[in-house]
C-alpha cells in the first residue's frame, strides 16, 4: 500500500455541557495526541482538529433548568474545555466549534448538496405536539408513567428509575415538559438518510474491506448493526438550537446533531486553511483517522461515512481506533453523579504534573476492555515508575557527570553501541506499537529504554570505577554513553511525555548539538513522589462530590413537579386512619424492613415498613402513625403486610412520621 501523503487525525467533539473527565481523556483525547505527536516526530504531515459539539437537546434542557440561553451554556463550557485541554498540552491545529459561523455555513451547504445529490428520503410522521408552547417536543421534553416500573417521571426516552429504553408514546400519561399539558400527536415533514439503501448499495462491501484494518471491537459492532440491518434515519428535529435546515419547507427546523457533530471536522480544517482545505478532505493521497470511544462507533463508521459517501467527492475514514471505557475506582465515571475525576481540577490539584497523568492514563487505556483508574494505582506508577525508574536514571546521570566532568561531555569518550543498539530496538519496536495504535505496548517499549538505562548504570557503577587507578576513562564512557540513551529515550519520549522531554532537553541544552566539549545544565529532579496526603485528599474529594450528589438529589426530589392532577373521588377511594404502634420488630435479613403491629381500634393490623433504617424499633411503641387502611395486602418477605404508613422525608432523607398534632382515638378516620 502506498503511504499517504498527508495525515488528517480527528478527535471526537466533546459536548459542551459538561467538563471533561478523565474518561473522556483517555477514550481518545490523549490517545489522539501522542498519535498525531509521534506522526510528527517522524517527519510526517500531520493536520489535527476538534471542537465542542455545541447542540443537542440536553444542553437546551440544562439551560431551561439554570434560567439561561442554550448560547451562555456552551460559551461557559467551550472555555473550560479548551482551557483545560490546553494547559494539558493537547496539540490541536484547531479547537473549533459548532456554534462558530463557518461550521454553520459548512454544515448548510453539506445539506443542501447531500439533498441535491438525492441523499435524503422525505418523511411525514406524527410527532408529540405541544399546542400551548406551538411545539414539537422532543422525547426529552416528554415526561409520564413509566410502562415498565410505575415512576411517574419517567422521561419520553428512558426510566431513569428503571434505566428502561422507551419511546415517548410508550409513557402512560404523557406531559409536557414545558407546559405541562398533554400533547397532542401532529404531523411533521423530516428528512431521513436511507441507510437501508445506503447499506444495500454500499456499507456492507466498504465495511467487509475494513476487516483486517479495524480494531476487532469496532468492526465486530459495525457487524451486528449491519447484521441487524439499519433503518432510515431523521437528519432533522422540530428544535429551535441547532443547525437551521437550509431549504424551503423546513422552517423551524435544524439538523439531527450527529448530523452536523461530525461535518464539524470539516468545519474545523475550513476555519483554519479556507484554501486549502479541500486538499485535506478531498485529496486521494489524506488518510483520515478518527479517535472516538465507543459510544461514538456507529456515527463514525457507518453513519458519517454513509453521508460522505452519499455526498459524494470526500475521503473516507481509514482507521477508526475507539476505545472502550473507563471506570472510576470500581464504579463508571458519571457526569450526572459527579463521579468522575475532572480534568480541569486535577491540573489544578497538581500543577506541572500533566505528563504523570498522560503517563498513568496511557498505561490503563482502556484499548481493548474497559479498564479502572484508582488513585493508589496513579500513586503507585508515578512513585515505583516514573519516580524510581525513569527520574531516577536520569538524575543519576547528570549528578554523576557534574560531579565528575563538571557537566561538561568528556572529549575521549567511547560510546558503547551495542547498547544503543538495544535500546534503538525498543524504539523500533516502540514505532511499530504506535502505528497500529497500541498505546499501552508502545509506552511499555518507551519504560524498557529507561531500564535498560538504570540497569546499564547500575552494572557499570561508574561510582566504583572512578575509584580505580585509571578509571576516569571507563566512566567517561558510561556517562557519555548513559546520555546517549538519554537523549535517545527523549526523542522516543515526545508522543507520550512532551512536557518531559522538553525538560530534558533544557538539562541536556542539547538544543543546537552535542559534541565533546559540550556544557549540560544542573541536574533537577524531573518528578516528585505523590504522598498519601494527596492521595487520600483525592479519596475526600470523591467522597465529598458522591455525599453533595446525594444531598442535591433529595433537595430535588423535594421540589419534584406537582403528581397529575386527580378528582375528589379519587382521593376518597383512599380510607385514610390513625393507628397506634403496639410492636415493632425487624424483619430478618432485610436491613430495611420493620414488622409493625399497629393497633387500628376496630383490629390490629400487621403492617411491613421500609423505615428500619430511621427508627430503633424498641422506641416505636406507643407512637400514632397514619395508616392507608385499604390498600391490598402485599408479601415482603413472607411476612402478609395490611396497610401502609404515611412518612414525611426530610431535605436529608430522613424519615418522619406523619401523626396527628394530638393523641386520638385508634381508628379515627383522616380526611
Ligand atoms: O459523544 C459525544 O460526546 C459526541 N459529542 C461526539 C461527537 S463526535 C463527532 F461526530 F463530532
Ligand atoms: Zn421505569
Amino acid at each position: 500500500m502506498e503511504s499517504p501523503k498527508r495525515h488528517l487525525i480527528t478527535c471526537a467533539l466533546p459536548y459542551a455541557n459538561g467538563p471533561l473527565h478523565i474518561g473522556h481523556v483517555a477514550g481518545c483525547f490523549l490517545p489522539s495526541d501522542i498519535y498525531v505527536r509521534f506522526l510528527r516526530s517522524e517527519g510526517k504531515d500531520v493536520l489535527f482538529v476538534c471542537g465542542t459539539d455545541e447542540h443537542g437537546v440536553p444542553i437546551t434542557l440544562k439551560a431551561r433548568k439554570e434560567g439561561v440561553t442554550p448560547q451562555e451554556i456552551v460559551d461557559h463550557n467551550h472555555k473550560i474545555i479548551a482551557d483545560a485541554l490546553n494547559t494539558w498540552g493537547i496539540e490541536f491545529d484547531n479547537f473549533s466549534r459548532t456554534t462558530s459561523p463557518v461550521h454553520h455555513h459548512t454544515a448548510k451547504a453539506f445539506f443542501r448538496d447531500l439533498n441535491a445529490a438525492g441523499g435524503f428520503t422525505e418523511q411525514v410522521t406524527e410527532q408529540f405536539y405541544d399546542p400551548e408552547a406551538e411545539q414539537f417536543l422532543a422525547d426529552r421534553y416528554i415526561s409520564g408513567t413509566c410502562p415498565n416500573c410505575g415512576n411517574e417521571n419517567a422521561y419520553g426516552d428512558q426510566c431513569e428509575k428503571c434505566g428502561r429504553t422507551l419511546s415517548p408514546s410508550e409513557l402512560i400519561h404523557p406531559k409536557s415538559t414545558l407546559t405541562g399539558t398533554t400533547p397532542i400527536m401532529k404531523e411533521t415533514k423530516n428528512w431521513y438518510l436511507p441507510l437501508d439503501r445506503i447499506q444495500e448499495e454500499f456499507l456492507n462491501d466498504w465495511v467487509e474491506s475494513k476487516r483486517d484494518i479495524w480494531k476487532s471491537n469496532v468492526f465486530g459492532q459495525c457487524k451486528s448493526w449491519l447484521n441487524e440491518g439499519l433503518k432510515p434515519r431523521a437528519m432533522t428535529r422540530d428544535l429551535d438550537w441547532g443547525v437551521p435546515v437550509p431549504l424551503d419547507g423546513a422552517e423551524g427546523k435544524v439538523m439531527y446533531v450527529w448530523f452536523d457533530a461530525p461535518i464539524g471536522y470539516i468545519s474545523a480544517t475550513r476555519e483554519i486553511l479556507p484554501d486549502d482545505w479541500k486538499t485535506w478532505w478531498k485529496d486521494e493521497g489524506t488518510e483520515l483517522t478518527h479517535f472516538l470511544g465507543k459510544d461514538n462507533i456507529v456515527f463514525h463508521t457507518l453513519i458519517f461515512p454513509a453521508m460522505l459517501h452519499e455526498h459524494g467527492g470526500y475521503v473516507l475514514p481509514t482507521h477508526v481506533p475507539a476505545n472502550e471505557f473507563l471506570n472510576l475506582e470500581g464504579d463508571k465515571l458519571s457526569t450526572s453523579r459527579n463521579h468522575a475525576v475532572w480534568l480541569h481540577e486535577y491540573l489544578e490539584d497538581f500543577p506541572g504534573k500533566e505528563d504523570e497523568l498522560r503517563y498513568v492514563l496511557t498505561a490503563i487505556m482502556p484499548e481493548t476492555k474497559d479498564s479502572d483508574f484508582t488513585w493508589a494505582d496513579y500513586q503507585a506508577r508515578v512513585n515505583n515508575e516514573l519516580v524510581a525508574i525513569l527520574g531516577n536514571w536520569i538524575n543519576r546521570v547528570m549528578v554523576l557527570m557534574h560531579k565528575y566532568f563538571n557537566g561538561v561531555v568528556p572529549a575521549s569518550a567511547q560510546i558503547n553501541s551495542s547498547v544503543l543498539a538495544e535500546a534503538d530496538a525498543f524504539r523500533n519496536e516502540l514505532r511499530s506499537h504506535l502505528s497500529s495504535f497500541h498505546f499501552r505496548d508502545g509506552q511499555q517499549a518507551l519504560m524498557n529504554i529507561a531500564r535498560l538505562g538504570n540497569k546499564y548504570l547500575q552494572d557499570e557503577a561508574p561510582w566504583h570505577a572512578i575509584k580505580v587507578e585509571g578509571g576516569e576513562q571507563k566512566v567517561a564512557n558510561v556517562l557519555v554513553t548513559s546520555l546517549e540513551l538519554i537523549r535517545l529515550f527523549r526523542d522516543a519520549s515526545l508522543p507520550f511525555l512532551p512536557r518531559t522531554a522538553e525538560r530534558i532537553t533544557h538539562m541536556l541544552n542539547d538544543e543546537n548539538g552535542f559534541a565533546s566539549g559540550h556544557q549540560l545544565r544542573e541536574a533537577s529532579l524531573l518528578f516528585k513522589r505523590v504522598e498519601d496526603e494527596e492521595i487520600e485528599r483525592q479519596r475526600e474529594k470523591l467522597r465529598m462530590q458522591a455525599e453533595m450528589n446525594e444531598q442535591h438529589n433529595t433537595a430535588s426530589k423535594q421540589h419534584e413537579p406537582l403528581k397529575a392532577e386527580i378528582v375528589y373521588d379519587d382521593f376518597a377511594k383512599i380510607d385514610l386512619r390513625v393507628g397506634t404502634i403496639t410492636a415493632a420488630v425487624p424483619v430478618p435479613k432485610a436491613d430495611r424492613l420493620l414488622q409493625l403491629t399497629v393497633d387500628m381500634g376496630f383490629e390490629t393490623r400487621t403492617v411491613v415498613s421500609g423505615i428500619a433504617e430511621h427508627f430503633d424499633p424498641s422506641a416505636l411503641s406507643g407512637q400514632q402513625v397514619v395508616v392507608v387502611c385499604n390498600l391490598a395486602p402485599r408479601k415482603l418477605r413472607g411476612i402478609e403486610s395490611n396497610g401502609m404508613i404515611l412518612m414525611a422525608e426530610n431535605a436529608d432523607g430522613k424519615l418522619e412520621f406523619v401523626q396527628p398534632g394530638k393523641v386520638v382515638e385508634p381508628g379515627s378516620g383522616v380526611s
